[in-house]
């Protein structure tokens, strides 16, 4: 029973979607179990890019079935529009196939999230404003529409004018228009009749494929301190990106999950508000993100940079049950002289080895580093660990000495070919 989970183990863009189509290769079915089109997965292969916001990362792979899993929430246009953006970059792709349990995202969540987003003024969370966390509050809310309903040409009227009176409320209290009930019922019915042929019941069929005993891979978004409990509460996304979430957005129960792997990078970066103890708000911090090319995928903001903060991914093995860490990003802490690690917080002239919940706590903590050797040169040509500088190779060995967590593969850069299998044990937990 091959069921392997990839999950971000910082605060997302750690190149979980890279990660995703290497394995994918291998796996019969593919699965996204959170999140929006929020997420940026990005792939590189045979000299092309492709970004992923909802699609699983593993169509690529024509023999694979790429779910959009139950726990997500999906914007039926942001969805057709990737779909044929990814078709006309690859003509043979794999099945796409979406749970009728998924959420729908409207124009109305999208608003919400922007208006909710200004009236926050000092206090933003810095969200995508792809609609996602009112999507998840409808969810919670229980008035959320799901695939099913959308689909369904007599229930989807029904459904969207009830809940449209509900959020026209909501937006005259912005100031706001009452969105027009015929238009976002045209404009959405011609997207319900393009998506309608990929949905269906996935869980019997996740069932089936597991007790089949196939590679069954979960692909995850964001990252573990961005989860709705265990991140860096309210500075965190609306779903659940932890291994945890594996099982909820997909209906895998937790003894099918055979092997989970956190995918991190070498240094530490995060999108949007919220506290990052080793934030390098600085020229080095400029710098990395220039070397890097760091980014967003989804909203082409710059990230912020910081040193591998080791107290937060030792607390993110533990949250996920990391059997194994996949490294990214070695090529781009080439030619430092030296590199710092976060190993211990200071707060309040103490010293702790734990991440603090409460952000305004975690605010306040400075980290204390460990100060290790650099290497040199160019490692994107590497292809086994022995071609790797021995201090890189340190490197690696320190932080999974910390984490108790060995590491199972390896990226030197972001194509597809750029990957050293440290450990293939590790992967599907066979
Ligand atoms: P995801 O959201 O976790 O899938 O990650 P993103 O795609 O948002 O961001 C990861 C970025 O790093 C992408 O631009 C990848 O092409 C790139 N990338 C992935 N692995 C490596 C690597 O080992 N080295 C370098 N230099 N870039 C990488
Ligand atoms: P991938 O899958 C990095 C961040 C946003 C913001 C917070 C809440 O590419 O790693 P939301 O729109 O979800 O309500 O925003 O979460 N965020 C991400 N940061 N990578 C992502 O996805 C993210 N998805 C959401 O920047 O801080
Ligand atoms: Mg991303």
């Amino acid at each position: 029973m091959p069921t392997l989970v990839i999950v971000g183990a910082q605060w997302g863009d750690e190149a979980k979607g890279k990660l995703v189509d290497v394995l994918g290769s291998q796996a019969n079915l593919v699965v996204r179990f959170a999140g929006g089109n929020n997420a940026g997965h990005t792939v590189i292969a045979k000299g092309k890019e492709f970004k992923f916001h909802l699609i699983p990362a593993g169509i690529l792979h024509k023999n694979t079935k790429a779910l959009l899993g139950s726990g997500m929430v999906v914007c039926p246009k942001g969805l057709l529009e990737e779909w044929d953006r990814t078709l006309a970059q690859q003509s043979e792709l794999g099945e796409l196939i979406i749970s009728s349990a998924a959420h729908v995202v409207f124009p109305y969540h999208r608003m919400l999230d922007s208006l909710e987003e200004e009236a926050r003024g000092d206090n933003k969370i810095g969200t995508t404003t792809r609609g996602i966390g009112p999507a998840y509050q409808d969810k919670v809310a229980r008035i959320g529409i799901r695939m099913s309903e959308f689909v369904d040409k007599i229930r989807f009227p029904i459904r969207l004018k009830a809940v449209l009176e509900v959020k026209n409320s909501y937006l005259a209290q912005f100031g706001k228009e009452p969105l027009s009930y015929d238009d976002v019922l045209a404009e959405y019915s011609a997207y319900a009749d393009r998506i309608r042929p990929f949905v269906r019941d996935t869980e019997p069929m996740v069932a089936e494929a597991v007790e089949a005993g196939e590679k069954v891979l979960l692909e995850g978004a964001q990252g573990t301190f961005l989860d709705l409990d265990s991140g860096t509460y309210p500075y965190v996304t609306s779903s659940h990106p932890v291994a945890g979430g594996a099982c909820l957005g997909t209906g895998i129960g937790p003894r099918h999950i055979d092997s989970v792997l956190g995918v991190c990078k070498t240094y530490t970066t995060r999108v949007g508000g919220g506290p990052f103890p080793t934030e390098l708000d600085n020229e080095l911090g400029d710098h990395i993100r220039t070397i890097g090319k760091e980014f967003g995928t989804t909203t082409g903001r710059g990230r912020r940079i910081g040193w591998l903060d080791l107290v937060a991914l030792r607390h993110a093995c533990r949250l996920n049950s990391l059997s194994g860490l996949v490294v990214t990003r070695l090529d781009i802490l080439s030619n430092f002289e030296t590199i710092q690690v976060a190993v211990k917080y200071r707060l309040d002239g103490a010293e702790i080895d734990y991440v603090p919940s409460d952000v305004d706590v975690l605010s306040r903590v400075e980290p204390v580093y460990q100060e290790l050797p650099g290497w040199e040169g160019d490692l994107r040509s590497a292809r086994k660990v022995e071609d790797l500088p021995r201090e890189a190779r340190a490197y690696l060995d320190f932080m999974a000495e910390f984490t108790k967590t060995p590491v199972a593969i390896i990226s030197v850069g972001p194509d597809r070919e750029e990957t050293i299998i440290a450990n293939e044990n590790l992967i599907w937990g066979e």
